[in-house]
């Protein structure tokens, strides 16, 4: 992929700062943490000048959830509640997640089997929980219209139509969910197939099969995790960068590779932030796959760009150890850039992987040219943020987008503001047809649900409403900048019958 914008180069200045601001903290936590779970302390070269990434701590892979299969119905349990966790070294925050303190559990769904969750809230606030990027029928997406009580038990059902990618699941309440999901409330959800390809990448959960959340977070010195323009704008802010829950601002975690191709699944859970996956190395990743699945054939490239919600899967064939990189992108109106080594994988394994398939997928790109255009711009008044005009902070003053089931459109995504949105679609997966006026390229070919649109650019999109409609329950539209969604920066799709 091209950019005009380089990543910002580290910020030395912000995390020199903050390194010094939590030294004192970090000697006692590190400390507590090497009897408690083999974290090694960084050690000081000299007073104020220790080196960076000299700690390491073991890569957290997130529990895969275990499902009951009865009657051909595969039924998960999940409980949104609250705990605590430190997303900052050394300093207690209160948090949320499923089941656990921090984030969720992993689920893995089979295309065509039929799923069942049993969800609990436990979090004394109204939540959601959507399935981001999965295509089931609108009743069961989890959007604004089925948020559900404290105490209350939401028990969606579908098929699994989706062909194998990894999707992420978190909260989607008006209002609540750039707060609900920067506590925690977050976890990847992998679909598996039986196609050659699935057949033919590495596929052991935590073993050559690695979940990689990255999230860019802000929080206050007493750990106080900020999810809006007033928090954000308080003063004394750092921003923790985590790694499946663990904090990487002076981290370098740790995994050891046991098969030689390991195939990582990157899911930007930031709530505003762009991350950059690069080597260390500089040197080269394998990519397989976009938001919603494999591309038609492998792409080597040297950065992967994850915008607010994005995903994408990479393969290494590793020969020796390799670190890598999240640069992040400040995506909203703070700090926050900088470059982190968040991950070194020790090469140990020794076995000979076979070529990878020369074809992925097959991806018959759309003639557009009897689609339906639209165009959904993107705008803004204050810091109210608007879909064609309208503030979607309630249903009924949200712009709604009426469609039939079989149609195809071609929508101009059209930013009118100057700041950077990530443009998400519930629903079905789109493709891209133009990029701020230029074709798409590389893996800009894939299906996306979700991607960049810088201040003042469009991008135009092309999709197929296939098999769901409801003249009740309708998906959502919005930027995946929770701040801009939660101020009103999301429309909705109702598709009807006819
Ligand atoms: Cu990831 Cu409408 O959301
Ligand atoms: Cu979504
Ligand atoms: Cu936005």
């Amino acid at each position: 992929m091209t950019h005009t914008t380089e990543p910002a180069p580290r910020a030395g200045r912000g995390k020199g700062l903050h390194r010094r601001k939590f030294l004192g903290g970090m000697l006692g936590a590190g400390l507590a943490a090497t009897a408690a779970g083999g974290t090694a302390i960084a050690f000081l070269t000299d007073a104020g000048k220790q080196k960076a990434g000299a700690a390491t701590t073991t890569l957290t892979i997130p529990d895969l959830l275990e499902g009951t299969t009865s009657d051909g119905t595969t039924t998960f349990t999940l409980e949104a509640r609250t705990g605590t966790a430190e997303v900052i070294s050394g300093v207690t925050s209160s948090t949320m997640g499923y089941n656990q303190s921090f984030l969720g559990p992993t689920m893995k769904w089979t295309r065509g089997d039929t799923v069942l969750l049993n969800i609990t809230n436990s979090l004394g606030a109204d939540t959601t929980v959507h399935f981001h990027g999965a295509h089931v029928p609108a009743k069961m997406d989890g959007g604004p219209q089925v948020a559900f009580a404290d105490g209350k038990t939401w028990s969606p059902t579908f098929t699994v139509k989706d062909d194998a990618k990894t999707l992420w699941y978190h909260p989607h309440a008006l209002g609540t969910t750039a707060e609900q999901a920067v506590h925690g409330l977050a976890g990847m959800i992998i679909v598996e197939d039986d196609s050659t390809t699935s057949a033919a990448l590495p596929s052991d959960y935590g073993v050559d099969d690695i979940p990689i959340i990255l999230q860019c977070l802000a929080a206050d010195s007493s750990g106080d995790i900020k999810y809006n323009l007033t928090g954000y704008l308080s003063s004394g802010l750092s921003y923790p960068v985590l790694c499946n829950g663990t904090n990487v601002d002076d981290t370098t975690l740790s995994f050891t590779a046991t098969k030689t191709r390991t195939r990582f699944r990157l899911l930007n859970a930031s709530p505003s932030d762009i991350i950059t996956v690069q080597r260390s190395d500089g040197g080269p990743m394998t990519q397989i796959a976009t938001d919603q699945g494999y591309l038609a054939e492998a792409a080597e490239v040297t950065s992967i760009r994850l915008v607010a919600g994005a995903r994408a899967e990479m393969v290494m064939d590793l020969s020796a150890d390799v670190t890598l990189q999240a640069v992040v992108t400040t995506g909203w109106v703070r700090g926050g850039s900088g470059t982190y080594d968040f991950l070194t994988v020790t090469a140990s394994g020794s076995d000979t992987p076979d070529s990878l398939p020369s074809t992925l997928n097959t991806i018959d790109r759309y003639d557009t040219s009897d689609f339906t255009a639209r165009t959904i711009t993107l705008g803004q008044s204050g810091t109210t943020m608007l879909i064609n005009g309208s503030a979607g902070t309630s249903m009924s003053s949200m712009a709604m987008i009426s469609t039939t089931l079989g149609s195809k459109e071609i929508w101009t995504i059209k930013n009118n503001t100057q700041l950077e949105h990530s443009f998400h679609l519930h629903d079905v997966p789109y493709q891209l047809i133009s990029i701020n006026g230029e074709d798409p390229t590389g893996v800009e070919l894939g299906w996306y649900d979700t991607y960049e649109v810088v201040g003042g650019g469009s991008i135009e999109i092309a999709m197929e409403f296939t098999d769901f409609s409801d003249d009740t329950y309708m998906y959502m539209l919005h930027c995946h900048l929770l701040q801009h969604e939660d101020e009103g920066m999301m429309a909705s799709l109702m598709v009807t019958e006819s």
